[in-house]
């Protein structure tokens, strides 16, 4: 396979996880999955972790697989590298785990002292990804060692905090993001 090949079906395989956190920017609003509540006089998750936002992102991302797998096969065909089948349950588990990756990492964020919004090198740009693929493979073992080679997972590790931070500024200059990270 080439690199061109791997780079397509790393990010390919990534977009169901890649979208939901940009779905739920767009979307959130309302009201916080910690309903307030604190614990050590912090906030459990904060402000920016809504009910809507979280579901409205996991059904963006699951739609968009669905997506992808009614056009994969001739995108795949026309671009010469077979690019995977979602699996019913990953359709669900990478969006679903993109979001509450980002919500652990802001469980973490309270836990050590960061107010809504404070950039967590490191976490902000992996959070998410750790976590989808943890729920990819526990939702589909086998469909996700045949899919992820150590070349597609190198990749990711690449491609995601490059598309992470560039996607960030320009929600920041578009005004939907507070925060350029
Ligand atoms: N958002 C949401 N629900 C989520 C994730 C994000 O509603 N599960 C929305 C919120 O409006 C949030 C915005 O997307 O403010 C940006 O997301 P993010 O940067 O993850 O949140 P922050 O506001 O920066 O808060 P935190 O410090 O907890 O990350
Ligand atoms: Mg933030």
């Amino acid at each position: 396979m080439t690199l061109l090949q791997t780079v397509l079906i790393a990010f390919w395989v990534m977009l169901p996880a890649y979208v939901p956190n940009n779905a739920a920017v767009l979307a959130g609003g309302g009201r916080p999955i910690d309903g307030g509540r604190t614990w050590g006089g912090k906030r459990i998750l904060g402000d920016g972790k809504t009910w809507r936002g979280t579901t409205v992102g996991t059904a963006v991302g699951a739609t968009l697989a669905i997506v992808l797998n009614l056009v994969g096969g001739d995108l795949g065909g026309s671009l010469g590298v077979s690019l995977p089948t979602f699996p019913p349950a990953v359709i669900l588990a990478l969006p679903f785990g993109a979001m509450l990756g980002d919500i652990l990492a802001s469980f973490l964020k309270r836990r050590t002292g960061r107010g809504r919004g404070a950039a967590f090198p490191g976490v902000d740009q992996f959070d998410f990804v750790i976590v989808s693929l943890a729920l990819a493979f526990i939702a589909a073992p086998g469909w996700f060692i045949e899919t992820f080679t150590l070349g597609v997972l190198v990749v990711i590790f690449v491609i995601t905090p490059i598309l992470h931070v560039t996607t960030n500024i320009v929600a920041y200059y578009l005004g939907l993001k507070n925060e350029p990270w």
